[in-house]
């Protein structure tokens, strides 16, 4: 199939598109008893299932109500779903073969370098034990402009699964108030790099990246794939918390040249703006931060032909997940396009309080519930944690005329690697080889892979 016939009325909004959200609740739930029960109320879901098409049109009548700028929302909301392996088993026959989806996370927990503990035969995961032992069978989310909306709307849901469904967990996430909406917890503009689609969206796209096939987000793009895989999305969730006050104190106590903003800088590879540090190095570029035609335009080429880290270090959180032209270099573009991820994710907890700031210690949880989609774990998710992320020595970076081996060390934001120090190395332009251990400020406490179907595998397949 080709990306000009993506049929956006058949996947669901969130995978290209986006569900709107100032706030969303993930419902997860377990299938009890005859799995046929589960499947009959289906029927009366799938309706409310947002498609591509229907997000795209909830997306246009939002920017057309903030022109009229009363500064009110819109209510609305969007439903999603998706399962798990062990879900997936028990409403449909099939063979995923794909090999962390069917493991499941808290399997995989130990190769993406979770902290936990190691019996030698047993790896247990430090996470809520509501993610351990949970029988997570699918996801119901639903995104929206107000918590009353989006109550409403999984009020309906759960009236209409009854009792062929137990919750398993419930999680809400909210974007942050004020000026900090769309900013992370740690302070940082995010979802501005998502890869643009290959005859969806490529046309108008503002500078940046190159567009990827449709077939690197989404699953059964060719002719031989099963109805269920077509059109759908591998999804995989983690239940990120963030420690805030101990961050903040962090980049207080180890200033660059005396700023603290510009640690932070190299550490995420964004000022707080959102403006990439490869176009403004030492201070940060509000206007260049929000202006979408030149936020996600760089590739990090001024630094190969350098041959240092001087903009920035090969460590940032965004070079390790997206290294752009660090991989070109190497004639190696679609390599990269096959490792992008489509993220989508929201925050949650509070905002720090005055007696969390005074005493540099997280009283309260606060963190992301980190969502992306990807057609395969172990090229999207998977492989950005465990190879780019976790790994010190990251791409073969033999870039200065000696052909010297850089080795950056781990991500700076997410490189974790279970229970060892953070070494990372090029935080400081004035010694692009020095190192520094970065306590762990990302705690995972649960998390699983999911399956994302499309609208006619749930009604044609899934659905009795
Ligand atoms: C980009 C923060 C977890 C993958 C970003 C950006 C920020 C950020 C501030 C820059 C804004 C943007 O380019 O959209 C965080 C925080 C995390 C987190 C605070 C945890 C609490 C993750 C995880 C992954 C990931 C777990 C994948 C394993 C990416 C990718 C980009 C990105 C692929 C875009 C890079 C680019 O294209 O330039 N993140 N992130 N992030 N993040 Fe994360």
């Amino acid at each position: 199939m080709s990306t000009a016939s993506l049929d956006l009325n058949n996947i669901q909004g969130d995978i290209l598109v986006g569900i709107p959200k100032k706030t969303q609740t993930y419902f997860f739930f377990e299938i009890q008893g005859d799995p046929s029960l589960f499947r009959k109320a289906l029927v009366d879901i799938v309706p409310l299932i947002k498609n591509a098409s229907q997000a795209q049109k909830d997306r246009d009548a939002i920017k057309e109500h903030k022109h009229k700028g009363d500064g009110t929302l819109l209510h609305m909301t969007g439903t999603q779903i998706a399962f798990s392996h062990a879900g997936l088993e028990k409403v449909c026959n099939t063979d995923p073969s794909a090999d962390p989806f069917i493991e499941g996370q808290f399997k995989d927990a130990k190769n993406i370098g979770d902290a936990g503990t190691d019996s030698g035969t047993k790896f247990v995961p430090a996470w809520d034990p509501a993610f351990g032992d949970a029988n997570i069978d699918g996801v119901i989310f639903v995104g929206g402009d107000s918590h009353q909306s989006v109550n409403h709307e999984l009020q309906k849901i759960k009236l209409i699964l009854g009792p062929s469904v137990k919750e398993a967990i419930h999680i809400r996430g909210d974007t942050r108030p004020g000026k900090e909406s769309g900013h992370e917890h740690f302070g940082f503009l995010d979802g501005i790099s998502n890869p643009t689609i290959t005859g969806f969206n490529d046309k108008n796209a503002p500078p940046g990246p190159k567009a990827v096939n449709a077939s690197v987000l989404l699953t059964g793009q060719d002719s031989k794939s099963s109805p269920v895989f077509v059109d759908g999305s591998f999804l995989a969730f983690r239940y990120l918390f963030q420690l805030v006050p101990e961050f903040n104190q962090f980049l207080k106590e180890n200033p660059i040249k005396g700023d603290s903003e510009l640690l932070g800088a190299r550490m995420v590879g964004r000022w707080k703006s959102g403006a990439p540090i490869d176009l403004t190095p030492t201070h940060d570029n509000p206007e260049l931060g929000k202006d979408p035609k030149r936020n996600n335009n760089f590739f990090y080429s001024g630094e190969l032909k350098k041959g240092d880290q001087t903009r920035c270090p090969y460590s940032a959180h965004t070079r390790k997940t997206n290294p752009r032209a660090d991989f070109t270099e190497h004639d190696r573009e679609d390599a990269l396009n096959e490792r992008r991820i489509m993220r989508r994710g929201i925050q949650f907890g509070p905002e720090v309080t005055e007696e969390e700031a005074k005493h540099h210690r997280s009283l309260h949880g606060r963190g992301l519930l980190f969502v992306c989609y990807q057609s395969d774990l172990t090229k999207g998710f998977q492989f950005i944690q465990q190879s780019w992320a976790n790994a010190p020595d990251f791409l073969d970076l033999a870039v200065d005329s000696n052909l010297k081996k850089i080795e950056p060390g781990l991500d700076s934001i997410i490189g974790q690697n279970a229970d060892q120090a953070r070494g990372v190395v090029g935080t400081d332009p004035a010694k692009p080889d020095g190192s520094i251990s970065i306590p762990r400020f990302i705690v995972p406490r649960g998390g699983e892979y999911f399956f994302s179907p499309s609208i006619s595998a749930l009604r044609d397949v899934i659905a009795l």
